[in-house]
């Protein structure tokens, strides 16, 4: 038995305000004039003062804006790239993202890229990486998809969805400001939230279980408990919950992995470009015989907030389309070995997993 040697994000800030100290944390990274600290941000806050305002840019410094309606791309990543290495007089000093997983993701892949040769979809896949990244940082915007705490950062590339795992793929620092989250919609709040949700879930139920996992899954379970099942907390409380559920959430599966849910939305995503955090409900919605427990209480939780998931949408899908769904998710061996055990071959077979995507 080899046991896995595990990196943490080093630094990281916790408070409601802390953003306001991000120029203080970068200013001592800074190489020189001529390596700019490059900012990938959500576009949704292109004109938001509020948030912009507060980032000083010096010499060369530059904001790229990002819309995150799409899952990350590896050609996004190597356009990105491209367009870094073209723009700048040296290599950056820092990549910082700004957002929810699809802006920490790409930050992180960028921020990989720099320094390793070739394209990105070269590196998806587990310690294939091996160049260490340039400084980066990660700063949520939306709570629940752990990106700011994994090893991976989870790409749609020319023939697959996967991540670069590597050891150089986590954060150096993350800014953990809960009052960044305020103007989250209520449906994206709920489906990411959801995604911390069922990493718990799928961590606490899974045959890779071990107690570093369980008790940081525990802890985030019983957050997301209090968040969306009891309620009764005030605005403020209820963000800086969901920050530290997404935290420990992420942690629990990082020395475990995921299971059924995130195997089959990744065939989801990336036949039809679901988003992670939808794709994850409407396929935990179904899997009751896998997670009755987990699957009923998320059902409240949808219930106690008016959530009314997509229905149909493989209805109307060819044979082959399904098939790449099947074969995208049946490739993810760790996720269904976890979730169902060595024997996981048997117990679920293409015909299963199609029977289960057409109820969806
Ligand atoms: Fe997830």
């Amino acid at each position: 038995m080899k046991y896995k040697n595990f990196p943490m994000v080093p630094r990281v800030v916790f408070g409601r305000g802390s953003f306001n100290q991000l120029n203080d944390i970068l200013a001592p990274k800074r190489k020189n004039a001529k390596a700019p600290f490059i900012y990938l941000i959500d576009d949704v806050f292109k004109n938001n003062i509020w948030l912009i305002s507060r980032i000083e840019l010096s010499y060369d410094d530059r904001i790229i804006y990002i819309s995150s309606a799409e899952e990350p791309k590896t050609s996004q990543v190597d356009e990105l790239v491209e367009d870094i290495i073209l723009s700048t007089k040296e290599r950056p000093s820092g990549i910082i993202g700004i957002g929810g997983g699809t802006l920490l993701d790409l930050a992180k892949a960028v921020s990989i890229m720099l320094t390793n040769e070739g394209e990105s979809h070269e590196y998806q896949g587990w310690d294939l990486v091996k160049n260490p990244a340039i400084y980066h940082v990660g700063i949520p915007t939306i709570s629940g998809t752990g990106a700011e705490v994994s090893r991976t950062t989870v790409l749609t590339g020319p023939d697959k969805k996967l991540g670069i795992n590597s050891d150089y793929t986590p954060f150096d620092q993350v800014v953990l400001d809960s009052e960044l989250t305020k103007g989250v919609p209520k449906e994206q709040w709920f489906y990411t939230g959801m995604d911390c949700y069922i990493h718990c879930v799928e961590s606490l139920e899974g045959t890779y279980l071990n107690e570093f996992s369980k008790s940081y899954g525990e802890k985030a379970f019983e957050l997301c408990k209090s968040i969306f099942l009891e309620g009764a907390l005030s605005d403020v409380e209820s963000q800086e919950k969901l920050m530290m559920a997404s935290w420990h959430g992420g942690m629990s599966i990082a020395y475990s992995q995921v299971g059924v849910a995130h195997a089959m939305s990744y065939g989801l995503a990336y036949v039809l470009g679901v988003k992670h955090g939808i794709g994850n409900c409407i396929v935990f919605d179904q899997l009751e015989e896998f997670y009755p427990e987990g699957v009923q209480m998320f059902k409240a939780m949808k219930s106690k907030y008016n959530i009314e998931l997509p229905e149909g949408i493989c209805r109307d899908l060819s044979d082959i389309e399904l098939d790449t769904m099947i074969n995208v998710s049946l490739g993810l061996e760790p996720l269904w070995e976890n979730a169902l055990g060595k024997g996981w071959k048997q117990k679920m077979t293409a015909k299963k997993l199609r029977e289960l995507y057409k109820k969806m």
